[in-house]
């Protein structure tokens, strides 16, 4: 994808006649251990999540039902990438501002993350985002 730290992951199911199943390993179907899985469902109509960026995370956003869409932003470029399948994963590391929203009813977005919840690595103001990101590139 044209955006830096970001890549989408295909996963395998293991379907036979009785359905699907995808099974996800730290360090084999994902680049990190996993430390942390959240998921969010029952989000309000016009609902916007996210807004935030980490200084050291890596998450993978997976769609296991519904759809949503997640804007990305590595503080130079800017994509959206639509969530609508449970054998796709959007890799996100660190440095990356997201605003994930257009939840359809039902939705059920999950995470997985590199490491456990700890507020101090979140930037959650924007201007602060670039301002780090810029500190970063110099
Ligand atoms: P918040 O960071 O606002 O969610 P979003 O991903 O939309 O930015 O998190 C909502 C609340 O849940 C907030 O009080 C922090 C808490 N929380 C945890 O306790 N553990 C977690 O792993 C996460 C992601 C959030």
């Amino acid at each position: 994808m044209d955006i830096s730290g970001i890549k989408m992951y295909q996963f395998n199911p293991h379907g036979d006649d009785r359905g699907q199943l995808i099974a996800l390993e730290g360090m084999i179907s994902v680049p990190f251990d996993i430390k942390r899985v959240y998921y969010m469902y029952d989000t309000a109509f016009g609902a916007r999540r996210g807004r935030h960026a980490h200084k050291n995370l890596q998450q993978i956003l997976i769609c296991v039902s519904g759809s949503c869409k997640v804007l990305l932003d590595d503080g130079t470029k800017k994509i959206i990438v639509n969530l609508n399948r449970p054998d796709e994963g959007l890799y996100i590391a660190n440095n990356v501002w997201r605003e994930m929203y257009d939840f359809s009813s039902g939705t059920v977005l999950m995470v997985l993350a590199s490491d456990i919840y700890d507020e101090s690595d979140y930037i959650r103001d924007y201007n602060e985002f670039l301002a780090f990101v810029k500190r970063g590139n110099e």
